[in-house]
């Protein structure tokens, strides 16, 4: 890794907007630790990348607000990283219509995202050219601000080469103007089980132990997780390993005797999945305490939250009109008669 380097990374607020612990692990956590290393951070909000699946306008407003408030509320520097969304830097869009005439149709068509839709059976024609032109997109998101690290999961690889491309093929054109940037893959290995204890924690499969949501609603998600099958009853020894609830115990519970002794005893047959259970929820509630607390007043201030946004966005704005200044100069848009500036 260099050592003066900038990362860029945007989080798309599709499903429901809800942010899970499988989220905290493998997105929050890694970036809150990576940005305290780098030099310069870009941490956005995809909201323009949600159309492509959200077109409700209550949904995609209410998924905004999850996601804002809740990275908000787990911390996140905004005097370091700037914050914003996506849809508040018009130049993304601007970029990516520049982009559209040096992508091959061909790199695009490889894409996983559109394969997807047409091994499911969709045809070609019902699928949408934001669908399509979504990795156009997300290389402006990625080049504009010259990032050098993209911290994606692997399902984001193909994405991050995609704009590689686009930038070799941009620079080979025009001149040297963007940076190329590489993919900072979290591993695989890290992804959280699910309540399901069978796939990935994920939104969109309703196996998700969320974490700003009411109690009751947390409560229910923990108290319906799969433990052992194996297990009848409580005094019947129990598997640790591989454990969802177990798993969740390792990951949020800051009482380590406890864990210890709760393995024990369910080990050897001493203890029921409820009371596991219940001691998940404590932890959970204790370790999150200060952000869900958090949340709810970041919720009742709106006017706060605007005005983090709308200083990120300014950042924001300010490197990326610097970009494409440059942009409308190499490529020709740019002459003698041009006035043209961005605000
Ligand atoms: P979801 O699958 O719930 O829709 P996203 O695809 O929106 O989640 O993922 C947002 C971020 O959270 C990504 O960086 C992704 O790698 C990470 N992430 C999602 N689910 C998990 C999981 N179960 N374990 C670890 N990281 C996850
Ligand atoms: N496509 C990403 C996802 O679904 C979100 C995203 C949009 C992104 N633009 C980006 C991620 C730029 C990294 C860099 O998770």
């Amino acid at each position: 890794m260099k050592t003066n380097y900038t990362i860029l990374t945007g989080i798309a607020p599709s499903g429901d907007g809800e942010v899970h612990l499988g989220n905290y692990i493998g997105a929050v956590k890694p970036l809150l630790e990576l940005s305290q290393k780098a030099n310069k951070v870009y941490f956005f909000i995809a909201d323009l990348h949600a159309l492509t699946t959200i077109q409700n306008r209550q949904q995609l407003q209410k998924n905004v607000e999850n996601v804002v408030l809740s990275y908000l509320s787990f911390g996140i520097d905004t005097e370091k990283i700037v914050f914003y969304r996506q849809s508040d830097i018009p130049q993304h869009t601007e970029l990516q219509s520049i982009f559209n005439n040096v992508t091959p149709l061909g790199l695009i068509k490889r894409c996983h995202a559109y394969k997807d839709k047409l091994q499911k059976g969709i045809k070609e024609d019902g699928v949408n050219m934001g669908l399509f032109s979504y990795p156009v997109l997300q290389a402006a998101d990625i080049l504009l601000y010259d990032a050098d690290y993209i911290p994606v999961g692997e399902d984001q690889r193909q994405h991050v080469e995609i704009a590689r491309d686009i930038a070799i093929s941009f620079n080979r054109i025009y001149g040297d103007t963007f940076n190329i940037p590489e993919a900072y893959i979290m591993p695989e290995a890290a992804k959280v089980i699910g309540t399901d204890g069978k796939r990935k924690m994920s939104k969109s499969l309703g196996n998700i132990i969320s974490i700003f949501a009411e109690e009751n609603i947390i409560r229910k998600q923990i108290m319906g997780s799969y433990t052992d099958p194996t297990r009848l009853k409580p005094t019947d020894p129990g598997h640790v390993e591989g454990n969802p609830v177990f798993i969740y115990h390792d990951l949020i519970n800051e009482n380590k005797a406890e864990v210890i002794d709760l393995k024990k005893r369910y080990q050897e047959g001493r203890v029921g999945d409820v009371e596991v259970k219940e001691k998940l929820y404590q932890a959970l509630l204790k370790k999150f305490s200060k952000e869900r607390r958090l949340y709810l007043e970041y919720q009742k201030n709106p006017e706060k939250v605007k005005q983090i946004l709308e200083i990120g966005a300014r950042k924001a704005r300010m490197d990326a009109s610097y970009k494409m200044m440059q942009v409308r100069d190499v490529i020709g848009i740019s002459n003698k008669y041009s006035f043209f500036a961005y605000k």
